[in-house]
């Protein structure tokens, strides 16, 4: 009687929980909550790939503070600006909003502009499930206060349902995610430390030194851990190359068989067990479903489309594929093609200048009898991600000034863009003896630029940004692997370039070097 009248009361406890927490947006305080959602769980959702990746360009500071490694209000990455009041006047997210948020989405791929800044983990579904409905319905919210460009009050994950009064949030699958969430994210990028892992792991699971470790793949029960593991070396490792996003996939629920069975689609791998015993057997070890396969556009030393490739299953090179190089992904216009030559990685120059939204894609032909003619037709196997004019890198910030320095290309050159703040009122008078320099490496010494071009001559473009006064500056020297550019600041009077004394200038911006930001 006494145990059932306390189940009443715990039983309408939570049901008291439940309508309350209706109201406002759950927050999900761990790996495991990600688990009992739907967000980013199947292909080709990308959920779970902003969440990493978010995780990765953030950090969370003592008193669970969110610091942003980028600015989302310079549309770093993507981050587009999101209106938090609805036609009918209500906010969408934080109903008791105060007038001070201002929110920023990220994830939106079906813009070009969004997808090429992203990492090709992040849009390698959405390139290749090219008719699904949802390869683009995932987003993560910003929500910070305003005039506070680098630090962000609340992180969440939302879906988008599409209303007749345009692209609104599905409240139901709207979730907050805690600091302590995304410290549980970041702790994946550690490395693993087998033997001590397992070690811990054969302790008993009541052993409370387990619970308190900070990495969540150590919370796992051990037998489950062992599974993951191998599932994880045998499935995962041949579609995702970064080992703390298998982790995450693992932990937060994602559909590991059904994105394996799409893989061997994709890939044509056999499923004959026999035939793969077969393969091994030999010296040459050749496993069917090898990966993850990779072909992108990188640059020439002077500023030509490179493709490069790399974990091309042997079994495609078989059918002697192609990569061909298209303007954009919505392009059918052929504009290039070379063969893998029978190799499962390489690289060959082609003589395409390198612009923005370049797409590179990886084909088979055949003869194909059509309405009586015979002739050339492709299939396309895999797309890989569009060159990205800045490759990816956000600006720098000019130090001492609400400004920033990004090098990009446009035909090949190496281009450099100025984002002055709008709230930086006097830079035109600041910056009046200031001059952007190229180099072709971050080695050359300031005076040995190959180009340079003086701030005040620099041309406005003015549809970017609401933020941001935006200039831009084409210089005649080729992009290539190491240009940088440089900002050089003087507060004297600088009558001819030859006078100038070197001893007055600063060095306040320099860029990464080109095609080295990668590990
Ligand atoms: C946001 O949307 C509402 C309703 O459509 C509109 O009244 C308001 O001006 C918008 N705010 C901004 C900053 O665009
Ligand atoms: C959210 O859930 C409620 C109740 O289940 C439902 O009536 C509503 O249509 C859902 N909203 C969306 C956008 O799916
Ligand atoms: C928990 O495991 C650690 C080894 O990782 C050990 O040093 C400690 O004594 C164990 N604690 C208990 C209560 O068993
Ligand atoms: C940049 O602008 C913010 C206000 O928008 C101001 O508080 C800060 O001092 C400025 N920084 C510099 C270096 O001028
Ligand atoms: C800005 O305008 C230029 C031409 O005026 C155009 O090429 C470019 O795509 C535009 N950019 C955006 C982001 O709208």
């Amino acid at each position: 009687m006494m145990l059932q009248r306390r189940l009443f009361y715990f039983l309408f406890l939570s049901l008291v929980c439940v309508v309350v927490t209706d109201e406002t947006i759950e927050i999900l305080k761990n790996i495991e909550d990600l688990k009992n959602i739907e967000f980013g769980h199947d292909y080709p959702h990308h959920g779970l790939f902003l969440l990493h990746f978010l995780a990765s360009h953030i950090s969370i500071d003592l008193s669970e503070g969110i610091l942003l490694h980028f600015d989302p209000e310079r549309q770093d990455y993507g981050f587009q600006y999101y209106n938090n009041t609805r036609i009918d006047g209500n906010t969408f997210l934080h109903p008791d909003d105060p007038q001070d948020r201002v929110y920023y989405t990220l994830g939106d791929l079906s813009s070009e502009a969004v997808r090429t800044k992203l990492p090709p983990y992040v849009t390698q579904e959405f390139y290749n499930a090219y008719e699904s409905p949802k390869r683009d319905l995932d987003r993560m919210v910003l929500e910070m206060q305003k005039g506070s460009s680098r630090k962000a009050d609340r992180v969440y994950i939302t879906q988008v349902v599409i209303h007749q009064q345009g692209l609104q949030y599905n409240q139901n699958k709207t979730f907050e995610i805690s600091p302590k969430l995304i410290k549980q994210v970041q702790a994946l990028q550690k490395p693993l430390n087998l033997l001590q892992a397992l070690e811990l792991l054969s302790t008993d699971n009541l052993n409370a030194s387990k619970g308190s470790s900070d990495d969540p793949r150590l919370a796992l029960p051990s037998d489950q851990f062992l599974n993951y593991l191998k599932y994880s070396e045998k499935h995962l490792k041949n579609i995702f190359e970064e080992p703390s996003l298998r982790w995450l996939l693992i932990l937060a629920g994602y559909d590991l068989d059904g994105r394996f069975k799409v893989h061997e689609k994709i890939w044509s791998c056999s499923k004959d067990e026999s035939f793969q015993r077969e393969q091994t057997t030999g010296n040459q070890k050749v496993h069917l479903c090898e990966g993850p396969a990779k072909i992108e556009v990188k640059s020439t030393e002077n500023g030509y489309a490179r493709l490069t490739w790399s974990g091309i299953p042997k079994n495609i090179l078989d059918l002697k594929p192609y990569l061909v190089l298209f303007k954009s992904d919505s392009s059918n216009d052929l504009e290039t093609f070379e063969s893998l030559q029978e190799k499962t990685s390489g690289s060959v120059d082609t003589t395409m200048a390198l612009n923005h939204g370049l797409h590179p894609r990886l084909v088979t032909y055949n003869f194909a009898n059509k309405y009586g003619f015979l002739g050339i037709r492709y299939s396309v196997i895999w797309r890989g991600p569009q060159f990205d004019e800045a490759n990816r890198a956000i600006p720098v910030d000019i130090t001492g000034y609400n400004a920033s320095l990004q090098l990009y290309t446009r035909n090949g050159y190496a281009c450099a863009r100025l984002y002055i703040k709008n709230s930086f009122t006097d830079w035109e008078n600041e910056f009046r003896y200031s001059w952007v320099g190229f180099y072709t490496s971050d080695q050359d010494p300031n005076h040995k630029h190959q180009h340079y071009q003086w701030v005040s001559k620099f041309d406005k473009v003015d549809n970017k940004s609401d933020d941001h006064l935006i200039y831009e500056y084409e210089s005649s020297l080729s992009i290539g692997p190491g240009v940088q550019a440089r900002f050089l600041y003087s507060s004297q009077t600088v009558y001819t370039r030859l006078s100038l004394r070197w001893s007055s200038v600063a060095v306040k911006a320099r860029t990464v070097p080109w095609e080295n930001m990668y590990k």
